[in-house]
C-alpha cells in the first residue's frame, strides 16, 4: 500500500483550531507526533512522514530527544523550509529534554544539540520530558530497572528548572513547559515560579478512556496549556507499555455507535473529542504515517463535528445515568522508571502515579533512603518466608 499520497489536497493551516498561550503566542492544536514506537521502518520513513505532514497542513511538530529522531525530523523540517512548503515562523516546534540530561550543566547543551538536530535556531516550545532524571536505556525490557532512579526531588528539578528558565532568557526557546507531571509536582512548580518562569504546557496522556479531567481542568485554569499524547490510544505502542487490563479506545462501543451514526471512523471520533473538550482548548497529539490518516487527524482540530449528545455520551453530563467513558485507562505506567525503595512499597505501577514519594530537598530523600534501608533489614531478618521475588 502507497503509504505518502501526495495527490491528496492539504488542509488549510488557518482553518486549523489554535490555543493562546499565557504569552500570547499561538499553539496550533493538533501536533504531529514523532515517536517511531522502536519501529525501525517506521524510523527510516520519519522524514518522508514529517514533510508530508508539513505539506498536509501540520504547522505544530512534537520532537523528543529520547526518540532518537531529531536529525532525520530535522532534515524534513529543513527540506520543507528551503523547498517553500513553509516558512520557520510558521512552525511550532517542540521538542523534550530527556531524563538523561536532567543535570543542571547539560540542560543548556541538551537543548543546543537539538537545535542543530532538527536544523532551527529556535524552538517555540521546549519540555522537561519527566518529572526526574531516571532513564532506561534504549531497547530495554518492560522490567528493566535502574539502580540510580530517584523518585521526584523538588529541588533537584527546580535546579533543571533555572536552567530551562535561562534557555528562555536566552531566546533560545519562547516557550517552557512540562511533560508527565502530577498534580502534586505542579503544584509545586507553580508555588516556586513567577510570571516570567512558570511553565505555560503540559503534554499528558490524554485520550477517551483516560480523561484525566479534573486536571486539565486545573491547568487551564492556572494557565497552563494541557496537550494530550496517545489521542487514538496508541495502537502500536511498544510491548513494554502493554498490560492485560487496557481496553482500545477505538473499539470501545460508545466510540463505535458514534462512529456509525455519524459515518466518521472511531480514530476520527476520538479526535473530535479531544478537539471539543473545554471548549477547544486542550491540545492533541497523534501520529500516522499515512497520507490519508495525517490528513483526516488534522481535520480533527478544524471544526466541531460532534453533537453535544454525542460529546456528552463521551465526556459525561455530570450524572449518575452518563458518567461518560473514562475508565482511567492509563496506558504509560513508566515501570521502567521506578527507584529501588519504590519496588518494596505496594503495587510498583502505582506508586509512580498516585504521588507515594514526593520529596522536598534532596536530604529528605537520603533520610528517607536510610530510614528505609534500616526498616528492610530489620523486615528481612525477622518476617518469616519472605519472599521479594514475586
Ligand atoms: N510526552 C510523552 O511522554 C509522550 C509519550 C508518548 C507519545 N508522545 C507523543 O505523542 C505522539 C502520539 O502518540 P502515539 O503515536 O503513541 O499514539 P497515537 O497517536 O494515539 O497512535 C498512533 C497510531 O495510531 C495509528 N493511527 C493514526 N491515525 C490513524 C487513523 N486516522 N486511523 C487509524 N489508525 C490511525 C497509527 O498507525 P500507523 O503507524 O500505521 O500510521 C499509529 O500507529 C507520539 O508520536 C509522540 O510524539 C509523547
Amino acid at each position: 500500500m502507497k503509504m505518502i499520497n501526495t495527490n491528496l489536497s492539504p488542509v488549510d493551516p488557518n482553518a486549523v483550531s489554535q490555543i493562546k498561550l499565557v504569552d500570547g503566542s499561538l499553539m496550533p492544536q493538533a501536533a504531529m507526533g514523532t515517536f517511531h514506537s522502536d519501529n525501525p521502518d517506521l524510523m527510516k520513513g520519519m522524514e518522508d512522514i514529517v514533510i508530508e505532514a508539513i505539506r498536509l497542513g501540520y504547522r505544530h511538530i512534537d520532537c523528543a530527544t529520547a526518540y532518537q529522531n531529531e536529525e532525520i525530523v530535522g532534515q524534513a523540517i529543513e527540506k520543507s523550509i528551503k523547498s517553500g512548503l513553509v516558512k520557520r515562523e510558521d512552525l511550532f516546534i517542540l521538542s523534550k529534554l530527556w531524563n538523561k540530561n536532567m543535570k543542571p550543566d547539560e540542560v543548556i547543551p541538551a537543548l543546543k544539540k537539538t537545535l542543530i538536530d532538527l536544523k532551527v535556531d529556535y524552538l517555540d516550545m521546549y519540555v522537561v520530558h519527566w518529572p526526574w532524571s531516571n532513564f532506561h536505556e534504549p531497547g530495554s525490557s518492560g522490567d528493566a530497572l535502574n539502580d540510580h532512579a530517584v523518585p521526584y526531588i523538588h529541588e533537584d528539578f527546580m535546579e533543571v528548572w533555572d536552567k530551562m528558565t535561562e534557555l528562555k532568557r536566552l531566546g533560545l526557546v519562547k516557550n517552557i513547559g512540562t511533560s508527565n507531571q502530577t498534580r502534586k509536582t505542579i503544584d509545586l512548580l507553580l508555588r516556586d515560579t513567577d510570571d516570567f518562569n512558570r511553565p505555560t504546557y503540559n503534554q499528558m496522556e490524554l485520550h477517551p478512556l483516560f480523561q484525566q479531567k479534573e486536571f486539565v481542568q486545573f491547568l487551564i485554569e492556572n494557565k497552563i496549556a494541557p496537550s494530550g499524547y496517545m489521542s487514538l490510544g496508541s495502537p502500536r505502542r511498544p510491548g513494554r507499555d502493554r498490560f492485560p487490563e487496557h481496553q482500545s479506545d477505538m473499539q470501545h462501543h460508545i466510540i463505535q455507535s458514534i462512529s456509525a451514526q455519524t459515518g466518521l471512523t472511531p480514530p476520527q471520533v476520538c479526535l473530535a473529542w479531544a478537539h471539543q473538550r473545554e471548549n477547544n482548548q486542550v491540545g492533541y497529539v497523534s501520529m500516522a504515517e499515512r497520507s490519508d490518516w495525517i490528513k483526516s487527524n488534522l481535520l480533527g482540530a478544524t471544526q466541531n463535528v460532534l453533537s453535544n449528545e454525542q460529546f456528552q455520551l463521551i465526556d459525561g453530563n455530570n450524572t449518575e445515568e452518563n458518567p461518560g467513558i473514562n475508565t482511567n485507562n492509563r496506558l504509560i505506567w513508566g515501570q521502567v522508571f521506578l527507584w529501588p525503595e519504590a519496588k518494596y512499597l505496594g503495587h510498583p505501577r502505582y506508586v509512580l502515579w498516585d504521588d507515594h514519594q514526593i520529596f522536598e530537598t534532596k536530604s529528605d530523600y537520603d533520610e528517607f533512603r536510610k530510614a528505609f534501608k534500616d526498616f528492610y533489614k530489620v523486615w528481612k531478618s525477622t518476617v518469616y518466608n519472605l519472599d521479594f521475588t514475586s
